[in-house]
Parts: structure tokens; sequence; C-alpha cells
């Protein structure tokens, strides 16, 4: 289903791998315009269950009203890290399969008033939820340069952080830095004309994974996730930079692991089982053509595994 607000992305190949059977309970996590929920109902029968939820309010309004004939489907305003409250409110001890397509949507990108993204003036904010405490607002007018260049650096793999966060707080002592133009103006004017769209992307990517914690609360989903999983269920995440993907693909390693003792020690103690098994050896990446109809799903990564 394409709509004005998304185009689902890699998604025949997040079904294929998704569903193994036509019943029972399924989550999608980032539920957005319900692109992938809406193909994730059309395969499963009249007794199953999709529960899905969004952080983002206007997606989640959307969505719920969108859907709101579909008795199948329940629809959430939680996070995603989450998981383990809404399957309790659900009354579900498992999931046949774990969806997630990380990161933002088009319409979070393309709304000129949302300020994610540096192209549109907005307020600068960043939060997907609104009712955090922190905004990239707050991040750029009152930490301290070190804790500037270690967000740009950690979280944006930006070579010019030092130089950028110094700029900031030379910026800040004259005027606050209010909209999205105002960082994006104080970047471009330290960073040379052919490097600016890379490094505002990557400065915006950092200030966004910071005010919402996306590496934590990824890595906390994860591992709920697996410990929700029916025996035989699957889980399909896409991701979209190498942070996120490295996680994924950490996690999942780690859980097709025997042992985790010391080299050392001669016969295992550790006890450690194995839970899943890996069903993309190297991430699923969109085809030519899908990244020639929409250009947002080039950089998306999509790993599979299968609780064992
Ligand atoms: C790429 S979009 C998903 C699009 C959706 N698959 C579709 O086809 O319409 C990602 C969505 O996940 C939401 N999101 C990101 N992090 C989240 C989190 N931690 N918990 C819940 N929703 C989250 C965003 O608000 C956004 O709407």
């Amino acid at each position: 289903m394409t709509n004005d607000h998304h185009t689902p992305v890699l998604l025949t190949e997040s079904l294929d791998f998704l569903i193994s059977g036509n019943s029972g309970a399924y989550f999608d996590g980032t539920l957005g315009f319900g692109g992938h929920s809406f193909e994730i109902l059309k395969r499963l029968n009249p007794n199953s269950l999709l529960v899905a939820t969004d952080i983002d309010i206007d997606a989640f309004n959307f969505s719920k009203q969108k859907f709101s004939d579909d008795k199948r489907f329940k629809i959430y305003n939680f996070n995603f890290s989450q998981i383990d409250l809404i399957a309790k409110i659900e009354s579900v001890t498992s999931f046949e399969g774990i969806f997630a397509d990380l990161g933002v949507s088009s319409f979070q990108l393309d709304n000129p008033g949302s300020g994610f993204t540096y192209r549109s003036n907005a307020k600068l904010d960043l939060r997907m939820d609104k009712k955090k405490a922190i905004s990239a607002q707050d991040v750029v007018n009152s930490f301290a340069e070190e804790d500037l260049i270690k967000i740009f650096f950690e979280f944006g793999e930006e070579r010019n952080s030092k130089l950028i966060a110094r700029k900031i707080c030379e910026r800040r002592k004259e005027k606050r830095i209010e909209s999205t133009i105002d960082l994006s103006d104080i970047i471009s004017s330290v960073t040379p004309y052919k490097f600016r769209v890379k490094t505002l992307s990557k400065i915006f990517q950092a200030l966004r994974i910071y005010v919402n914690d996306e590496l934590e609360v990824l890595k906390t989903f994860l591992i709920k996730s697996i410990d929700l999983l029916t025996f035989g269920g699957r889980i399909v995440i896409l991701s979209y930079h190498s942070l996120e993907d490295r996680i994924v693909k950490d996690i999942f390693k780690y859980e097709t692991i025997d042992c985790i003792c010391p080299k050392d020690f001669p016969i295992c103690k550790c006890g450690k089982v194995p839970r899943l098994k890996i069903l993309t050896k190297k991430p699923i990446t969109p085809s030519d053509v899908e990244i020639k109809l929409n250009s947002r799903s080039r950089s998306a990564k999509l790993r599979a595994a299968e609780r064992i």
C-alpha cells in the first residue's frame, strides 16, 4: 500500500520473512501510516491478532482512524520498548511475528512543521514523543561543548564534530538557537559546500538519536522481543543506518551462540542456550527498481531471525 504519507520499504520481503502461518498474534512496533500493518492483516485469518504501536501521536491518530473497522487490529501510542507491557494488556503470552521498521516516516520528514529535517524551517525539537523531557533545542542551547562533540561523534559519526560544537557554543552566547534553520546555518558556516548535505544529515541524525534515546530503546526492544517470540516465530527488523544495523546484527548473533564461557575454561559452565536461527546471512537490501521508485529506501537493511 502506497499512501501520501509514507511508502513502505521492502514490503514483500518483510512479510515473506515475518509470516510463517496465517494465524496467531503479531506485533508491529513502528506502525507509522500502516503500510506494513495493512499487508500483515491481509495475510492473517479472521481469528488472528495484530498489535501495533507508534510513539508519534499523528501517526497513531491517523492509523487508529483508518483501521478502526478491523477488530483484529489493536493500536497503541507506546514506545516499542514497552512491548512486554503491551503484550500483558492484550493478554498475549508470545507473538508469532515481531516487526519493526526503524527511524522516521516520510510524513515526519516532509511535514514542514514537524522539525525533523534541516530542509524546512521549524522549531528545533526532534522528539518523536513530545512528552520526553529534553528536546534538540535544549541540547544545543545548554549542553557543554564536550557533550555536544560526543553526541555528534558517537551518533552522527561526524569527523568535524569539534568545530561544529565550538561554533554552536559561540553562537548561542549571542542568540538562542531556536529553529532548524538557526542550527543548519551554524553547521553550514563551518562546513565546505560539497560536504554540507551529508554533514547536516549526520548532525540532525545524531541529535534525533540522542533525544529519543534510540539505540538504548532498540536494544531493550530486541531483548524483550526475543523473550516474547513463540518457538518458530520470526523477528524482522528494517534499519536505516549503520549504528542501528550493528545493534540488530550483534544481538541476533549473540542469541545464536551456545557458550559464552572464557576461552580457557575446559568445559562449558555458562549454560547458555541459543534462541535464534538467523534467516538472513547478509542483510536484504532494496532492488534498484525499489530505490528508483522510493529513494528513501536506499539505505534500508532487513535482518530476520527465527526463535528456536
Ligand atoms: C519508518 S516509519 C514506519 C512506517 C510504516 N512501516 C509504514 O509503512 O507506514 C517509523 C515509525 O516508527 C515510529 N517510531 C520510531 N521509534 C519508535 C519507538 N521507539 N516506539 C514506537 N514507535 C517508534 C516513528 O514515529 C515512525 O512513525
